[in-house]
């Protein structure tokens, strides 16, 4: 199953991605984490692409289109994947349709989480990143066991450059120009399933998978 997660910046994404592609065993796939990961190992997609990314806007079509065709060739997504964060923009949407066609895989579902503008600030302001391995903690809703510290490997946790506050209105603008439409695009062929993404983690995760019966 593939299944395409929705939503503006700090919609709770990633948060799902990772409960999903552990409760559902299909892998993760995001375009953030690929770029992020790149721009830490200073590759040359890396310095391409950081300028872009650290002002809130986004990465070319091309660019990304090559780096999804490349993951979603890979042997361990022939049953599925979680795709978070693309497509992004109608062009990417289409471009995905030819390479799914090509591979002859379906798009399962479109989930769409809602969130109003107001939670979306309180989550993107409270946020920290383990810039090691990309936990994601917020200081309120989820916080390490220690202050500003990974549970998982211990490095110091970051605010992420695209997350503040003049980057965030950049990302904003971007997701209701180019990415928003999708909820359309998608819609029209049946395949959004609307979530309450101010729900729990937990509940909208189990939510999740009622509507799916997965
Ligand atoms: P990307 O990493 O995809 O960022 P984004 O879409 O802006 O999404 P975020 O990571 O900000 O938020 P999220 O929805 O994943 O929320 P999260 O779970 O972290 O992309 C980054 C950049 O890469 C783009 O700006 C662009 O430059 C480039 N890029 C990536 N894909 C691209 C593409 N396809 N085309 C072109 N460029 C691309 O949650 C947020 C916070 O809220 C966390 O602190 C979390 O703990 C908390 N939280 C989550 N869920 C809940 C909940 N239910 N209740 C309370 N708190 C919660």
């Amino acid at each position: 199953m593939i299944l395409i997660l929705l939503g503006p910046p700090g919609a709770g994404k990633g948060t799902q991605a990772k409960l999903l592609s552990s409760a559902l065993a299909v892998p993760h796939v995001s375009t953030g984490d690929m770029f992020r990961d790149h721009k830490a190992r200073g590759t040359e997609l890396g310095l391409q692409i950081q300028a872009i990314m650290d002002r809130g806007g986004l990465v070319t079509d091309e660019i990304t289109n090559g780096l999804v065709d490349d993951r979603l060739g890979r042997p361990d997504v022939a049953a599925g994947c979680i795709l978070d964060g693309y497509p992004r923009t109608v062009g990417q949407a289409e471009h995905l349709d030819r390479l799914l066609a090509r591979l002859g895989r379906p798009i399962g579902r479109v989930l769409s989480y809602e969130v109003s503008e107001e939670a979306l600030v309180e989550r993107i302001g409270g946020r920290r990143s383990c810039p090691t391995c990309g936990a994601v903690y917020h200081v309120v809703q989820n916080p390490p066991r220690r202050i500003g510290i990974c549970d998982r490997d211990g490095a110091s946790l970051v605010l992420r450059e695209d997350d503040r506050p003049e980057n965030v209105r950049r990302r904003m603008a971007e997701y209701v120009i180019k990415t928003a439409p999708l909820k359309a695009f998608y819609g029209a062929r049946g395949q959004v399933l609307e979530l309450d993404g101010l729900d729990a983690p937990d509940r909208i995760l189990a939510e999740t998978r009622r509507r799916l019966g997965a």
